[in-house]
Parts: structure tokens; sequence; C-alpha cells
């Protein structure tokens, strides 16, 4: 098993690559390329963790060296968002950066999995299957957004609200990874019918702004990185374990299809050697949900188009 992690020096890549040199099956390979002249010493530096995982570097323009024989390769490539910034904000840095990487992993890796962290998510998963398409190299059950963290922050909070064990509730979230297109499915939760209605309101809003929450706090330092990449490691660790034959392994992440409602939705999913094996009912909503998701979805479309008009010109 080969996983490549594209922007693995960065604020994200640095502590996924760490994660998942502790957490790949022995006999793994993990491939870090980043522009940053560091990532053959970050390689060195994770070399010296006594894991049975390989582990090498490559700097410079060209990730293809890091690309070769790839199974699953993982994009963290990009610029965060300062306090003031929306992720659509990050659109017209981040797509160039997107669009590149992904045209490498056509070119030298086009059989792996890619799942994407870079902001806006919401566009930049469309973006890669136009830039996929393009090449001729796309298959929707091979490409996922990580929309992860939104369910781990789902899950974190509403033990904290409820007082349960932290990591012992598991959420369904919805939509996309952005604003108000993020929807937790709190109500199907049995624990949480004793919350009041503006209870749910809050949690949900909270659930939504979580990312801004960071984005301040880090006060101009940029965003999460170390929840993302704990995030990003779950569903990398999930798409390899099922690539590995392990049965039943189900993720909520933002993919292509399975819906009439938008051509990406973030939902659960069910993995398989081959990435997605089935699309997952999400389940019932209640009254409140049903109108955050009916209230998103023209947000979510807007999204969806501006990424694929970046490749179309
Ligand atoms: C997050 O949810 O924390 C990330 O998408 C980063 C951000 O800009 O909010």
């Amino acid at each position: 098993m080969k996983v490549t992690v594209l922007g693995a020096a960065g604020g994200i890549g640095q502590p996924l690559s760490l994660i998942l040199k502790n957490s790949l099956p022995a006999g793994s390979q993990l491939s870090l390329y980043d522009v940053n002249p560091a990532t053959p010493g970050v390689a060195v530096d994770l070399s010296h963790i006594p894991t049975d995982v390989a582990v090498e570097g490559f700097a410079g323009k060209d990730p293809s060296p890091a690309l070769k024989d790839a199974d699953v390769v993982v994009i963290s490539a990009g610029v965060a968002r300062k306090p003031g910034m929306t992720r659509d904000d990050l659109f017209n840095i981040n797509a160039g950066i997107v669009r590149d990487l992904v045209t490498a992993v056509a070119a030298t890796a086009p059989a792996a999995v890619i799942a994407i962290i870079t902001n806006p998510v919401n566009s930049m998963i469309p973006l890669a299957a136009e830039v996929l398409k393009k090449a001729g190299k796309y298959n929707p059950k091979k490409l996922f957004g990580i929309s992860s963290l939104d369910v781990l922050r789902t899950e974190t909070f509403l033990a904290q609200k409820l007082g349960y064990k932290a990591g012992s509730l598991s959420v369904n979230v919805i939509g996309g990874h952005s604003g108000n297109t993020i929807l937790p499915l709190l109500s199907q939760v049995p624990a949480a019918s004793d919350l009041s209605a503006d209870e749910i309101e809050k949690l949900t809003v909270r659930i939504q702004n979580a990312g801004t929450e960071v984005v301040e706090a880090k006060a101009g330092a940029g965003s999460a990185t170390l929840s993302m990449a704990t995030a990003a490691a779950r569903l990398t660790m999930s798409i390899v374990r099922a690539k590995l034959g392990a049965p039943g392994i189900v993720e909520c992440s933002y993919v292509e299809g399975g819906t009439g409602f938008a051509r990406f939705l973030a939902q659960p999913v069910r993995l398989g050697k081959d990435g997605i094996d089935e699309f997952l009912s999400w389940g019932p909503m209640s009254a409140y949900e049903k109108k955050c998701f009916d209230g998103m979805l023209d947000t979510l479309k807007d999204n969806i188009k501006k990424g694929e008009e970046f490749v179309a010109g």
C-alpha cells in the first residue's frame, strides 16, 4: 500500500504524515511531496520512528516522483484563511494549485484514490473531477472531499453538551464543508432528543462555524491543522483498510452521486477495494434539518459550478 501526501511539509501535511507513519499497516510506503525544500528532511525525521512504514520525501516543482505507484493520494496543499475570510475567498489562490496537482496525479497515478483537504472543498472536488475527466481518468468512486472534521466536531461538541464520554457518539454530517452547507443530523442521536430546539440550533450553528472559531483563535496564523490532520487521517485510514479488504467501513465524505439533490454532496458511503462501494441513506431529518438542507442547496450548487467552470475556462 502506498500513500502519497501532496502538501506534506505544511501545517496539516506534517501532522497528517506523522499519524500515517504511526498508523499505516506494516510494509506500507508513505511518500511526501511539497514545494517546500524541507520535505525530504520531514521524511528523514519521520523515518526515525520505529514503525514498518517506509518514508520518502520530494521537493521542487514536480510531484511525479512521489506519485509513482501511489494507491491513495491525499492533497493538503494550498493556502489557509485568515480572520474575516470565508473558505470561498481561497478559491482563486488554491484552484490553480489543486488543478496542477490533480493533473500530475492523472498522469502518474491514474488509478489512485484521491482525497482532498484543500479549501474551498465544496468547489475543489468538482474542479478535480473536471481535471480528471479532461484527462480521461475520472472515476467518481475514487474522488473524496474530506469533510470528516465536521463529523469529529459534531461528535465532540455533542458529547460535551450531553455529558457523554468523548468519542462515544457517532453522527452523520451531510451537505458540504462550508458554513451553512454543513448539516449535522443531530436529531438522529437518541440522547439529543432531550435538547430544546434552541439548543439544537445553537449547536448546529457552532458546528457550521467551528472552522472560523479556530481561524479567529489562531488570529492570523492560519486555520485548523491538528484536528484537520486527525480528520484526514481517519478518512485515509478507512480508505486504506477498505482497500485491503476490511468490510463494513462507513464514512461521511463529500463525493459525486448517490443523490438527486446536487452533483456533489457529503453523505455516508460504504468503502471498498476501489473507493466507494455503496451510497448509504443518511436517514430521517427533523423539520429543522430539512429546512436547513433545502436552504443550503443553492449555495452548494453555486460552489460546485465555480469549480467546474474554472476547468471549463
Ligand atoms: C476547517 O473546517 O477547519 C477547515 O476547513 C479550515 C477552515 O478554513 O475553516
